[in-house]
């Protein structure tokens, strides 16, 4: 049932360029409209919302922060990301003009639950973006987009995360032209762009051979730092998210304009530290990523550096490139994961532990 690989992660994290052309299937009729398995919010609800809160744990809260990115620049409808554990312990202000989007791979997370239990108490309208037919969060809710990511066994999250990626940029894209913000053209060539990634990431699968052995080198690193801006600094949280439940190591993730602010203290020499870089054509925060990378390098770090092919410019400061294709800034995190999951699961494996089943970790939280 593995499909021949060792582990269900390696196959899950095989599957994902299927997972994302799934996901994205037959979700537009050819007038645009989109497709939402259950709907029970009309266009005129959708036209209300003045604010959305995205709620999720773990890897789907990551989701939630990239996600915030487009949806604000697609909508214009101010987004927050809040940890479902701290959402109603809070007081937040929410109202029926409110849209709250709950991200559960599994459906039942328990502090997912909980937390969009609250939100409909307060008259929130609730929108799931769930992996799970029938599971409690999108029955508890009032629309659901699935994910068609396929059955995740492995522990880790990695297919399910790519696919939620995709179904918030779906509902992005929806409450805009719903909105009237924006029209046909604009959003089938965005989705001409995302229709896209499945090939990418294919094509990031087939080169990621060097990262495996990266990871066998670094095996006995005490801890791995990741550094990313704007989509990029979810992307870092979710590498060291998935090192630390996969491989049991010390691994932070941090915007990297935080550095100079406290974390850079942390650079000896030899640290291992990954950098997603932006794509050239943010040239203002591509550039500033470049002296990033110039600061850790002088102060020791091992840079191990993510960018888009055909750019060479952070070249004379990486210690290791780990060339991606090309795609614009908003889709750049569906490649970018995808050699930090494969870093993780080799260094797990190099380490000796169970990749599918991480020690003090279960598959779905049904607990708060
Ligand atoms: O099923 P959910 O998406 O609600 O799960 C949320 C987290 O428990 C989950 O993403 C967890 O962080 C994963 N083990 C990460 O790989």
């Amino acid at each position: 049932e593995k499909g021949g690989y060792d582990y269900f992660m390696l196959k899950e994290i095989a599957e994902q360029p299927k997972a994302i052309a799934d996901t994205l299937l037959g979700r537009f009729t050819p007038e645009g409209r989109l497709h939402l398995d259950e709907m029970r919010l009309s266009d005129d609800d959708l036209r209300e919302v003045d604010k959305i809160i995205i709620i999720a744990c773990g890897t789907s809260f990551h989701v939630g922060l990239i996600a915030k990115y487009a949806i604000e620049h697609w909508t214009r409808i101010p987004c927050e990301v809040e940890l479902a554990s701290e959402f109603r312990y809070r007081d937040p202000i929410v109202d029926r003009s409110t849209m709250v989007i709950a991200i559960s791979q599994s459906g039942e997370t328990m502090d997912t639950l909980m937390a969009l239990r609250h939100a409909r108490e307060q008259k929130a309208k609730v929108l799931a973006i769930c992996n799970t037919n029938g599971s409690t969060i999108p029955r508890e809710s009032d629309a659901v987009l699935y994910t068609y990511a396929g059955p995740e066994i492995a522990v880790a999250s990695t297919k399910a995360f790519l696919t939620q990626i995709v179904a918030t940029y779906v509902i992005a894209l929806y409450l805009a032209q719903v909105r009237g913000i924006k029209y046909g053209d604009e959003i089938t060539a965005i989705l001409a762009d995302l229709e896209k990634t499945p090939a990418a990431v294919a094509k990031v699968l087939e080169s990621v051979e060097p990262v495996r052995q990266l990871a066998r080198e670094l095996k006995d690193a005490k801890s791995v730092l990741f550094i990313g801006r704007h989509v990029g600094y979810p992307v870092a949280l979710e590498g060291a998210l998935k090192l630390k439940e996969l491989a049991y190591m010390h691994a932070e993730g941090f915007a990297a304009g935080e550095l100079k602010h406290g974390p850079i203290a942390l650079i000896e020499e030899g640290l291992p530290v990954f950098v997603v870089v932006p794509p050239k054509g943010r040239d203002v925060l591509h550039d500033k990523m470049v002296s990033n990378i110039q600061e850790i390098r002088a102060r020791g770090a091992r840079t191990i550096v993510l960018v888009e092919e055909g750019d060479h410019s952070v070249d004379p400061y990486a210690d290791h490139v780990i060339r991606l294709p090309k795609v614009p800034t908003l889709l750049q995190p569906l490649v970018a994961t995808v050699p930090l999951q494969v870093f993780s699961c080799e260094m797990a494996t190099a380490k000796g532990h169970d990749v599918d089943q991480p020690r003090n970790l279960a598959k779905s939280v049904t607990v708060e």
